[in-house]
């Protein structure tokens, strides 16, 4: 039994798995076709480019969905290349298999399909789906991913008079994926993005909102993009915070939010301002120039024009966005996907049994730019990691090629994976030594983010942590020169990614896979590999293990 739960906590989570396993079978299946195509597309209204679509849409089709139902989604890939989509924020409980990322899911060759079955297990929220191969990201492929607490769940706000979502990213106009993906191929950086798209619309203003005056609504609001912080306001308007990539928080005020790329925020907004036009803005921060693009939101009888755009960076944009990430908490009492309040589980007394400090570099490698966590920098294997270590394998990768700590020893190429065990509870710091913002995602997983400052994390920096009510969530920002630190309870067995959400940073080597281990193999602990995996690389001629439970 782990050490990081005691005996009463552990007997109720057994209890609760057991009646979540009795009602299975009831959770409903929802079903989706998807053709995967390119498309003309033209978002910033002067180039027209060639876009990834699903089922002819740019930004791809929403998924609504309900606490622990079964997603069946049919991906048809049309495109010329192999293509893969995956689920960002969404756990997969025990499914590494249908993560969707290069170490653990074979590409969807050109022309063939792939059936996903996820379940959105124990999770509510806002989050998305976005392809993972390559610089894809770049072309579109994405999507907003909901999920919606069961009905008597209760949730800590009134119903609102509307739910609007807001896939936000930067974006290149004049470059494709391919060719993006060429130039980091040849060991270049990329240049800075071109612009920002509102829901793939990067023309200020020719989107809009209507509303209705005294009326609340939601906004969902995901940073898509490629690797630019996003600062989303509404001009004249408060936000009122509501949840972070699934943990509802303590609702307090904002007149604008930093988004970092990767992670999801809903708010809710009164109108409760005279009947006009008013400009939603989203800039960029962080950034030597600034991108900036508005869509409007018009109060439904409103004649009166949004007033122009107005852009003010804080003067310290750094202890702005720092001072605002550390005011978001966990609202204790609330619920989350179950009836029991979100501040039932004490993550801030349980004993940590291993700390990993993770320091991102960038260094010519063979005269080409890498970018590296713990100076290894990742590169793919011939198979997946995780169908490797489903059949045995040997030699695709090697389970503890990536250090705990630094070790300052110069850049190395390596298929890194970092062997934890089932229910270890971690302790994560990311240091960024660098002059940009980091921003770092782990698939399969919520982390509390208990820590954030400047400069060097240092053992005192534990005496800073917040170890009551800090949120849960799949993505979190490193500032430039400063440190983050999280917990995460390994209770998800799996081949799961670690990575920089910074992409090209990620394409070019700053991500690793943590292989969640338990020496049992037993199907209470993971599933089997689906029956209608694909097979590629050393894996292409196995067949599938068949384990007793
Ligand atoms: C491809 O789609 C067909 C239905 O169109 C389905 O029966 C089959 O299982 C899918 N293939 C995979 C590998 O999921
Ligand atoms: C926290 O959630 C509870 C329960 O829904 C709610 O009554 C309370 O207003 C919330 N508190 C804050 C500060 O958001
Ligand atoms: C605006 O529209 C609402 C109905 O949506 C109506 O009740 C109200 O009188 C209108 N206000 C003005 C100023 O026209």
């Amino acid at each position: 039994m782990g050490s990081w739960l005691n005996g009463g906590v552990w007997m109720m989570i057994m209890t609760m798995t057991m009646v979540i396993a009795l009602v299975q079978a009831e959770n409903p299946y929802r079903f989706f076709d998807w053709r995967v195509t390119y498309g003309n597309i033209n978002p910033s209204g002067s180039s027209p480019q060639k876009g990834i679509l699903i089922n002819g849409q740019f930004p791809g089709p929403e998924i609504y969905s309900v606490t622990n139902d079964n997603l069946i989604i049919n991906v048809h890939n049309d495109l010329d290349e192999p293509f893969l989509l995956s689920w960002n924020g969404v756990q997969l409980r025990k499914n590494s298999y249908q993560d969707g990322v290069y170490g653990t899911t074979c590409p969807i060759p050109p022309g063939k399909n792939y059936t996903y079955a996820i379940q959105v297990k124990d999770q509510i929220g806002s989050f998305f789906y976005f392809p993972s191969l390559g610089l894809h990201k770049a072309a579109g492929g994405y999507g907003s991913l909901r999920i919606l607490s069961r009905p008597r769940i209760p949730v800590p706000f009134p119903e609102p008079a509307g739910d609007f979502t807001f896939l936000i990213g930067d974006w290149y106009s004049n470059h494709d994926h391919k060719t993006l993906k060429a130039l980091l191929d040849r060991g270049h950086r990329l240049p800075m993005p071109d612009t920002v798209l509102i829901n793939g619309n990067g023309v200020s203003f020719t989107s809009s909102l209507t509303v209705q005056k005294g009326k609340t609504y939601r906004f969902r609001i995901s940073n898509v993009g490629l690797q630019q912080t996003l600062n989303f306001k509404i001009l004249g308007h408060q936000m009122k915070l509501v949840e972070v990539e699934g943990t509802h928080t303590v609702q307090s005020m904002y007149t604008s939010l930093d988004i970092h790329v990767g992670q999801s925020y809903s708010v809710l907004v009164t109108m409760d301002q005279p009947e006009k036009d008013y400009s939603i803005v989203v800039a960029t921060r962080f950034s030597e120039t600034e991108l900036l693009t508005g869509s409007t939101l018009h109060y439904s009888n409103a004649t009166k024009k949004a007033s122009n755009i107005i852009s003010e960076r804080p003067r310290d944009q750094l202890d702005f966005s720092l001072k605002q990430a550390r005011s978001i908490r966990t609202n204790l009492t609330a619920s989350g996907p179950r009836p029991n309040p979100q501040g039932s589980y004490h993550y801030g007394l349980i004993k940590i049994d291993r700390t990993l400090i993770l320091d991102s570099s960038a260094a010519l490698v063979n005269k080409k730019q890498r970018y590296a966590i713990n100076d290894v920098s990742f590169v793919p294997a011939d198979t997946p990691l995780k169908l490797a270590d489903y059949f045995k394998i040997g030699d695709v990768f090697k389970a503890g090629s990536i250090p705990d700590k630094p070790t300052r020893g110069g850049m190395r190429l390596d298929t890194a994976v970092m062997d934890a065990n089932h229910r270890a509870f971690v302790e994560i710091v990311f240091q960024n030594r660098e002059k940009i913002l980091q921003s770092y995602h782990l698939d399969g997983y919520s982390f509390w983010v208990v820590g954030m400052d400047k400069g060097k994390w240092s053992q005192a920096s534990r005496r800073e942590y917040n170890l009551r009510d800090a949120v849960t969530r799949s993505t979190t920002q490193v500032y430039p020169e400063s440190w983050t630190a999280v917990y995460v309870a390994l209770d998800n067995v799996g081949m799961w990614n670690l990575r920089s959400e910074f992409w090209a940073r990620q394409y070019l080597g700053q991500q690793f896979y943590l292989r969640v281990y338990s020496p049992v193999q037993s199907l209470r602990d993971e599933y089997l590999l689906p029956k209608n995996a694909l097979l590629c690389g050393r894996a292409s001629n196995k067949h599938r293990l068949i384990i007793s439970p």
